[in-house]
C-alpha cells in the first residue's frame, strides 16, 4: 500500500464518496480544507411517495449514480482522477447495500489507480464538515452529533482522538422528527417540514416530556417523547378534536432542543470546554441553531455548525474525515467492507 508522507510539502488530492443512505455524493478536497468541488446526486424524490428510505431502491439507485457523480466531482473541481492522491469512503453507518455501493466503487478506483483507500466512519464526517465551513476550527471542542440514526455528545479532543460523553439510548432526534412527521402526513424527510410548520406554532401549547435530564447524564433517549406525540395526535383523533400542527410541531421541537442544550452546557462546563459544535443532518433546523447560538452567547461558548449545504449528508466532510485520518497513517486496504451497524466511539490519538 502506498503511503502519502504528512510534511512532504505536496497539495494532496482526496477524493471523497458517501452512499449511505439516500444520497449518492462525491466531492474533492484539496489539503485538510480547500473544497474544489461537491457533488451531491440526492433520490428523495424517488423514496417521497414510500413516506421514508426504501433500502433496495436506494442501493440500485446509488448504482446508477455512483460513477456519474465521481465524474461530475472531478470535473467540477477541474482535476483528473489520475491527480488524485487517495479516496476516502464512507463505510459505515448506513444501510448495508447502499454502503457497499461505495465502498466498491472506492476500492476499485484505489486498486486501479494504486493510490491509498481510507474507511471513514460517517458520524466522524459529519462533525468534519464544521472544519470545512470554518477554517480557523481546531480541536479541543465538543461536538453535538444529531442526524437520522444517531445523538451523541463526543468530547474531540484532537483530529484523531475523541471521547464519548453519551450517546442516545433508543431512538435518534432526527428518527423522531420523522416519525411524527410521517403521523402527521407531512412528507419525507420530516425534519425540515416539522422546523418550517413549528415556525407558526405555539412551542408552550402542548408540555411534551423531557427524559434523562439528571445532571452528569450525557446520554439521550428520545422514544418516550416520540411515543408521547403519537399517544396526543391518537387521543385527540379518537376524541375528534382538531389538531393545530404546528403547535404540535413547535412543542415536540422545543422539547428535543431543550434536552440537547441542556446537556450540550453540562457537557461544556464539565470538560472546561469553550467551543461547540454542532453535527449532522438535524443541525439545518433553524431553532436548534438559534436556541444554541443563544445558549454559547450567554455562557461565552463559541459555537459552530456547518452551512447547511454540509448539514445533511455529504462526500466533502468524508474527504475531510479522510484527509484527516491520512495525516495518522490511518489507511484501510482493499479488505475494507461496509459496517452498517457502526457507532460513534471513543478513539484515542
Ligand atoms: O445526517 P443526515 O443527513 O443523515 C444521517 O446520517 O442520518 O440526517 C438526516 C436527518 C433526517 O432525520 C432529517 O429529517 C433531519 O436530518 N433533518 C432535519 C432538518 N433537516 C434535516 N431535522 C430537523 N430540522 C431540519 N431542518
Ligand atoms: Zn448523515
Amino acid at each position: 500500500m502506498c503511503c502519502i508522507l504528512p510534511d512532504s510539502g505536496k497539495h494532496i488530492l482526496t477524493l471523497g464518496i458517501e452512499s449511505s443512505c439516500d444520497e449518492t455524493a462525491a466531492a474533492v478536497l484539496r489539503d485538510g480544507r480547500e473544497l474544489l468541488s461537491n457533488v451531491i446526486s440526492t433520490q428523495i424524490p424517488l423514496h417521497r411517495k414510500y413516506g421514508g428510505v426504501v433500502p433496495e431502491i436506494a442501493s440500485r439507485r446509488h448504482i446508477v449514480n455512483v460513477m456519474p457523480v465521481i465524474d461530475e466531482a472531478l470535473q467540477k473541481a477541474e482535476v483528473a482522477l489520475s491527480d488524485v492522491d487517495q479516496v476516502a469512503v464512507t463505510y459505515g453507518p448506513g444501510l448495508v447495500g447502499a454502503l457497499l455501493v461505495g465502498v466498491s466503487a472506492a476500492k476499485a478506483l484505489a486498486f486501479a489507480r494504486n493510490v491509498p483507500l481510507i474507511g471513514v466512519n460517517h458520524l466522524e464526517g459529519h462533525i468534519f464538515a464544521n472544519f470545512l465551513s470554518h477554517k480557523e476550527l481546531e480541536p479541543p471542542f465538543m461536538a453535538l452529533v444529531v442526524s437520522g440514526g444517531h445523538t451523541a455528545l463526543i468530547h474531540v479532543v484532537g483530529y484523531n482522538h475523541f471521547l464519548l460523553m453519551g450517546q442516545t439510548r433508543d431512538d435518534a432526534a432526527g428518527e423522531a422528527f420523522d416519525k411524527i412527521a410521517r403521523v402527521m402526513g407531512l412528507p419525507y424527510p420530516g425534519g425540515p417540514e416539522i422546523d418550517r410548520l413549528a415556525a407558526e406554532g405555539d412551542e408552550n401549547a402542548v408540555d411534551f416530556p423531557r427524559a434523562l435530564r439528571e445532571k452528569g447524564n450525557y446520554e439521550f433517549s428520545f422514544s418516550g417523547l416520540k411515543s408521547a406525540v403519537l399517544n396526543y395526535l391518537n387521543e385527540m383523533q379518537m376524541k375528534r378534536i382538531a389538531v393545530n400542527k404546528a403547535d404540535v410541531a413547535a412543542s415536540f421541537q422545543k422539547a428535543v432542543i431543550e434536552v440537547l442544550v441542556q446537556k450540550s452546557l453540562e457537557a461544556l462546563s464539565e470538560t472546561k470546554l469553550d467551543t461547540l459544535v454542532l453535527a449532522g443532518g438535524v443541525a439545518a433546523n433553524s431553532a436548534l441553531e438559534h436556541r444554541l447560538r443563544e445558549a454559547s452567547a450567554e455562557h461565552g461558548i463559541r459555537f459552530y455548525y456547518p452551512d447547511k449545504i454540509l448539514c445533511t449528508d455529504n462526500a466533502a466532510m468524508i474527504a475531510c474525515r479522510g484527509y484527516y485520518q491520512s495525516r495518522a497513517g490511518l489507511f484501510s486496504d482493499l479488505r475494507l467492507n461496509a459496517v452498517p451497524g457502526l457507532s460513534l466511539q471513543s478513539v484515542e490519538a
